[in-house]
């Protein structure tokens, strides 16, 4: 197993520099170098990201396998080639951008592969397909990037939680540098923990739309199980980072996203009003009782009182009946 495991390392690494030689050095490569670039991935970045191309071929990166003897059954478990049911084995990746995935101490364990344009004839592929589970790599334990934000997420105490590769990278050519993303799945305890390992806060950076948006209520609750301070950086609809990078730039990022990113409690009671359509008096009352649930659940007085009296303000209510209400509420609990 040692051995194997060995082996899926060092194929992971020379392929790795494979479809990045492909990406940067070769005329199979121009087209995606024109997506990326495009998209405002500076020369630098896909270097120090080792960005690549796989080659729309079946048999590219199965020939070059071949060629320096690894075993074909170990490849298609490290997820590098698959295997058809006929039993021919190929490329697991074709004419996809490559994003290598490394684990905390920087070797290359798995790729993201994202097509190159998702609204062409391919459009019935999904738009990325991840390496699978293997020895080498346990998705619900790794962060995509951890290795090169660990240092100024500890400096700051502070690390940026993202949905995708590609926020993390412009984050990191913005300047922000303690970014992190899972892959393509919810957060998982393990990944929380891996987080308090390195710092108190997390800022949830998730994309402005529905799905972003209860993907943040989920994170909050399993960042919070493992002890960090959350916070949650608004979005304006239908914007990620990334978008948001591109639109507005790296100074407007940190001074109209970042900096205000909001205590989970007004994220809650921002997420509530987003939930509710509010025709009459009953759909009020009860996203007031709702409201004051949330607000309940806070542990200092202090921040209750600020929350009701803000609430009190946004209904036209009265500080007293609020508090009235509140009480009532908690003691029905
Ligand atoms: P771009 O469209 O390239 O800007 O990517 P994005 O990061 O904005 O994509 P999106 O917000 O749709 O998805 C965020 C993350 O979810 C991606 O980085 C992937 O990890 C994952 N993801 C998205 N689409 C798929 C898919 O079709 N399959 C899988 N397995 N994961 C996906
Ligand atoms: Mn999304
Ligand atoms: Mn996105
Ligand atoms: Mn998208
Ligand atoms: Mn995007």
């Amino acid at each position: 197993e040692k051995r194997a495991k060995q082996a899926m390392l060092e194929a992971h690494e020379l392929v790795s520099k494979l479809y990045h030689y492909v990406l940067t050095e070769t005329p199979y490569g121009v087209e995606a170098m024109k997506y990326l670039t495009k998209r405002g991935m500076s020369r630098q970045t896909l270097t120090e990201y080792q960005i690549g191309f796989a080659p729309d071929s079946w048999d590219f990166v199965t020939q070059f396998l071949k060629k320096r003897s690894f075993s074909q059954d170990l490849m298609v478990e490290a997820g590098l080639l698959a295997k058809s049911e006929a039993g021919k084995v190929f490329d697991r990746f074709r004419g996809r951008v490559m994003f290598p995935i490394h684990d905390s101490q920087g070797h290359v364990i798995g790729f993201g592969g994202r097509l190159l344009d998702n609204t062409g004839p391919r459009s019935s592929q999904p738009k990325y397909l991840n390496s699978p589970e293997s020895l080498l790599f346990n998705k619900s334990a790794t962060l995509f990037n951890l290795h090169r934000a660990r240092s100024t997420m500890r400096k700051r105490k502070q690390a940026l939680l993202f949905e995708g590769y590609v926020d993390v990278v412009s984050a990191w050519q913005a300047g922000f540098m303690q970014g992190v993303a899972t892959l393509g799945t919810a957060l998982t305890e393990q990944q929380a923990r891996i987080l308090r390992r390195n710092v108190e806060s997390v800022v949830l950076c998730y994309d402005g739309d529905a799905a972003g948006q209860e993907a943040t209520s989920k994170a909050i609750h399993v960042l919070q199980q493992a002890g960090l301070i959350v916070r949650v950086a608004p979005l304006p609809q239908g914007v990620d980072p990334d978008d948001y990078i591109r639109q507005h730039g790296a100074e407007a990022f940190s001074q109209q996203v970042l900096l205000q990113a909001m205590p989970v409690t007004a994220f809650r009671l921002k997420h509530l009003r987003s939930q509710y359509v509010i025709n009459d008096e009953t759909d009020k009352t009860r996203l007031i009782a709702k409201a004051v649930e949330i607000i309940n659940e806070l542990d200092s007085p202090v921040e209750r009182d600020l929350y009701q009296r803000q609430l009190a303000e946004e209904y036209s209510l009265t500080l007293g009946d609020l508090k009235w209400e509140s009480k009532r509420a908690y003691k029905q609990q």
